[in-house]
């Protein structure tokens, strides 16, 4: 398997092939992700939620996102891996987008990073871009701001909210963004950008006419709590498999059915004498 560029999802675009992007956090789930062959994988900073146990992703530091993409790696040689900035980390001087970008790349071992946002986010992504960083931009819902933009809710339904919604995306390609993740946005706002766009627009929660799509890896595989958004489709239930499977191997043990004679180890030549009889 070769490993897809930049150039090839550009390409990809063009050639109306839909981009399939998911979500990893360890060796074993990037494994998984690579062996079903998709395009990229994205070390979010949604491991705050689905792997460290937070409320939100605010907490992650740019030390987890590092120690996680290392760990994608080495699950998934062969596959883009794209990630996330963390909180904060594109505000600020350039020199600590910088320095953050430089150690997912370097440290990490990223192909390309993501980041939130828009306004001033716009120079960051020129910055590293022509530093030869690739940067995808993230656009509409952006988890790290809901604590000001009025939490999780869909963007794109005023003609105001759209509007502005294209002239970013157009902007983001301008600045130099890869490609574009579009998060919980009307179908017909997130249709209309990635006709403007010649970069792909990835769609989580922003409906069929995207050039691809993101999903959450555990959504996928139904390993979380709590609620489940409109947009996601899970397609096992892992969380009730592994639950059914830690309760049998409790059970078992208190009980005494495990292990049994087929996990017991015996001496190659039993001992007589004193022992044996
Ligand atoms: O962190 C994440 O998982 C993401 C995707 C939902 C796009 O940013
Ligand atoms: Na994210």
């Amino acid at each position: 398997k070769v490993k897809k560029t930049t150039l090839g999802f550009k390409k990809q675009k063009q050639q109306n092939e839909r981009c399939v992007m998911v979500t990893a956090y360890d060796a074993p789930g990037a494994e998984a992700a690579e062996a079903a062959g998709v395009d990229l994988i994205l070390v979010g900073d949604s491991l705050g939620m689905t792997v460290l146990g937070y409320d939100t992703t605010t907490d992650v530091t740019t030390a987890d996102m590092i120690h996680h993409t290392r760990a994608v790696k080495r699950g998934a040689r062969d596959t883009f891996i794209v990630t996330d900035m963390p909180f904060l980390t594109a505000q600020g001087s350039q020199d600590r987008t910088l320095d953050a970008a430089l150690s997912l790349i370097q440290q990490g071992g990223a192909d390309a990073v993501k980041i939130e946002g828009a306004g001033s986010v716009f120079q960051k992504i020129r910055m590293l871009t022509e530093g030869g960083i690739p940067v995808c931009a993230h656009l509409g819902l952006t988890p790290q701001t809901v604590g000001v933009d009025g939490g999780y809710r869909v963007r794109g339904r005023t003609q105001e909210e759209r509007e502005t919604l294209l002239k970013e995306a157009l902007e983001a390609e301008k600045a130099g963004a890869f490609m574009l993740v579009l998060e919980c946005v009307t179908e017909e706002t997130a249709e209309e950008a990635a006709r403007l766009l010649q970069i792909p627009v990835i769609g989580i929660g922003a409906g069929r006419f995207t050039d691809g799509q993101v999903l959450v890896y555990h959504d996928i595989i139904g390993q979380f709590s709590g609620k489940q958004a409109k947009f996601v489709k899970q397609y096992a239930d892992a969380r009730s498999l592994i639950e059914q499977a830690l309760l049998s191997y409790t059970e078992e043990v208190r009980s005494g059915v495990f292990p049994d004679t087929s996990h017991t180890f015996e001496p190659l030549e039993h001992p007589g004498g004193l022992y044996g009889g």
